[in-house]
């Protein structure tokens, strides 16, 4: 059986990245992770690709032609399936409209809370804190032109508590979360594209 193709997007410390890496073969079955692109040259998350063996890029973001060198790097690996893991560029109209429901995104909270342009990383948790809501949570999802917009795919809650800082939160919603969602996710829609493969 020929797997899906996935691209990991990164910026740092690459915690989302490990946990797809170690699925590999058990949870993720259907995609194999070809290619680790960071926008940022100092992510512990390339380590942690290259310890894996696994092909790695750096793009920094901002240069004019950031998003055709992504374009370059997908195609020339033959790439099916985007996953953003802590990648903390937002991607243009221009460029996600090439890959319909073919970039998914994990994000920190329960959309459509403590989401889009300026909700990202810790921010995500102090926001949340601050609000006082009492659950949050990470959900994976579809990426377009809206930031945090995509349809949902997967969601998962954790409770707030008491004496939670921004770090104790984002670690246990890593922990009770994230890593967990990321790669059921991930398995899921890397099986809907080798079958839709097999039926094309
Ligand atoms: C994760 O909590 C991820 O959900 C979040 O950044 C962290 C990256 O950690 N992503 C965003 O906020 C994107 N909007 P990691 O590098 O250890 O996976």
């Amino acid at each position: 059986m020929l797997k899906a193709k996935i691209a990991v997007l990164v910026s740092g410390g690459g915690t989302n990245l490990q946990a797809l890496i170690d699925a590999q073969g058990t949870v993720l079955k259907n995609g194999e992770i070809a290619a680790v692109i960071s926008n940022n040259p100092g992510a512990f998350a390339l380590k942690r690709a290259e310890n894996a063996g696994i092909k790695t890029y750096v793009v920094k973001s901002g240069v004019p032609d950031f998003e055709d060198r992504l374009s370059q790097i997908i195609e020339e690996n033959g790439i099916d399936l985007i996953i953003l893991a802590g990648f903390m560029s937002i991607l243009s109209a221009d460029f996600t409209k090439n890959y319909p429901e073919r970039i998914i995104n994990v994000h920190p909270s329960l959309i459509p809370s403590f989401c889009g342009k300026g909700f990202y990383g810790l921010r995500v948790h102090e926001a949340a804190l601050q609000y006082g809501v009492k659950v949050t949570g990470a959900t994976v999802h579809f990426v377009n032109e809206v930031p945090d917009g995509g349809r949902i795919i997967a969601q998962k809650a954790v409770n707030i508590r008491k004496n939670d800082t921004p770090e104790t939160l984002q670690r246990r919603v890593m922990e009770q979360a994230e890593w967990k969602l990321l790669p059921k996710a991930a398995e899921a829609v890397a099986k809907s594209i080798v079958r839709s493969r097999k039926n094309g």
